[in-house]
C-alpha cells in the first residue's frame, strides 16, 4: 500500500485523512446548527482521569459506593472526601486547547450548543457560553433532603461534611450519581440539540453511560453529519461520518484554523 503524506496546518497527514478534514470543514462551513457532545477524554490533557481507560477512576474506585445514593447513604463521609480529592485536582486544572477550541466555534457557527457529561466545569472556563451539562457539576451542591441548594464556601481540605441549615439534612455535590434522573430538562434540551443540528461531534467520551449515550445516534438518526474523535474506536465509531483517531486537544485546534483558513478564502473570493 503507498501512503502519501501531506502536511495540513503543519502536521504530516495520509491522503484519505486530508480528504476526511476537507469534508469536515466544509460541512462545518455550511452549518448553521453544530452539537458538541463531549466526555471526560476532552479534559484528559488538563491531567483529569477519565472514567473507563485503563487507567481511569474507575480502575481505582468502585462507582457504585461512590457515585450513587446508595454508597453515599452507606458512607457519606468517604463519599464527601472523594469529591473533595476530585475537586482539588479540578480546581488546580486549566483548560485545555480542546476546551479553547470549541469555545473559538461559538465564533463561526451561528447555533453551537456543547452538550457535556463533564462535571469540570472546563469548557465554561474556556469561554464557551451556550452549554448543557448532562451530569451536573462539581462545584455547587445541596442538600439530600430538602435539595436546598448549599451556597457556603466548602473548605477541599476539610473532612467534614457540612450539613443544611434548613433541615439538618447531609450536604451533597450537585451531580448525578448512577441511577439518578438528569437535571429537569436537560435531556430533552441535548436531545433536540443532536435531533436538529447539521453537524453532530462526539468528542472523548466511550458513549457507554445512557441515557447520554443516545444522542449520537439521535443525531445521526436524524441526518446529522457525525464526527468522532477518540484515540480509540466506540460502539459510535462505525455510525460516524469521519472517525479522528487523535487527541482532541491535538485536533480540534487544527480544525478551528482549517475553518478559519477556508472563510477567508470563502470571503476573498466573494
Ligand atoms: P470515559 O472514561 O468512559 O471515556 C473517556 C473516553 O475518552 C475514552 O473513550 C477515551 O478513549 C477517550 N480519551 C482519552 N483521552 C482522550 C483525549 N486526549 N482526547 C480525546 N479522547 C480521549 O468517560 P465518559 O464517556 O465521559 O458519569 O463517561 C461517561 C460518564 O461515566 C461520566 O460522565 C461519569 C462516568 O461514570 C457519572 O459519574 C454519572
Amino acid at each position: 500500500m503507498i501512503i502519501t503524506l501531506h502536511t495540513l496546518c503543519g502536521v504530516f497527514y495520509t491522503k484519505s485523512a486530508m480528504e476526511s478534514y476537507n469534508i469536515l470543514i466544509e460541512h462545518l462551513a455550511a452549518a448553521c446548527d453544530v452539537a458538541i457532545f463531549t466526555g471526560a477524554g476532552i479534559s484528559a490533557e488538563s491531567g483529569i482521569a477519565t472514567f473507563r481507560d485503563p487507567d481511569g477512576l474507575w480502575s481505582k474506585f468502585n462507582p457504585t459506593e461512590l457515585a450513587s445514593m446508595k454508597g453515599f447513604l452507606r458512607n457519606p463521609d468517604r463519599v464527601w472526601q472523594w469529591y473533595n480529592y476530585r475537586r482539588a485536582i479540578i480546581a488546580d486544572a486549566q483548560p485545555n486547547a480542546g476546551h479553547y477550541a470549541l469555545a473559538d466555534f461559538e465564533k463561526y457557527i451561528p447555533n453551537c450548543t456543547v452538550i457535556t457529561q463533564n462535571v469540570d466545569r472546563l469548557h465554561q472556563r474556556a469561554g464557551t457560553k451556550n452549554i448543557l451539562e448532562l451530569h451536573g457539576n462539581i462545584i455547587e451542591n445541596h442538600c439530600v433532603i430538602c435539595n436546598s441548594p448549599y451556597i457556603q464556601d466548602i473548605d477541599i481540605q476539610s473532612k467534614e461534611l457540612p450539613f443544611c441549615s434548613n433541615c439538618g439534612g447531609n450536604i451533597r455535590p450537585s451531580v448525578v450519581w448512577f441511577g439518578e434522573n438528569l437535571p429537569d430538562g436537560i435531556y430533552e434540551k441535548a436531545e433536540y440539540s443532536a435531533g436538529h443540528c447539521d453537524v453532530f461531534f462526539s468528542i472523548g467520551t466511550s458513549v457507554e453511560v445512557y441515557p447520554a449515550a443516545y444522542l449520537p445516534f439521535t443525531a445521526k438518526n436524524r441526518g446529522a453529519f457525525c464526527v468522532e474523535i477518540n484515540p480509540t474506536s466506540t460502539s459510535f465509531t462505525p455510525y460516524a461520518n469521519i472517525a479522528i483517531q487523535e487527541k482532541s486537544g491535538d485536533c480540534l485546534p487544527r480544525i478551528v484554523e482549517l475553518l478559519q483558513q477556508y472563510l477567508k478564502r470563502e470571503y476573498n473570493a466573494e
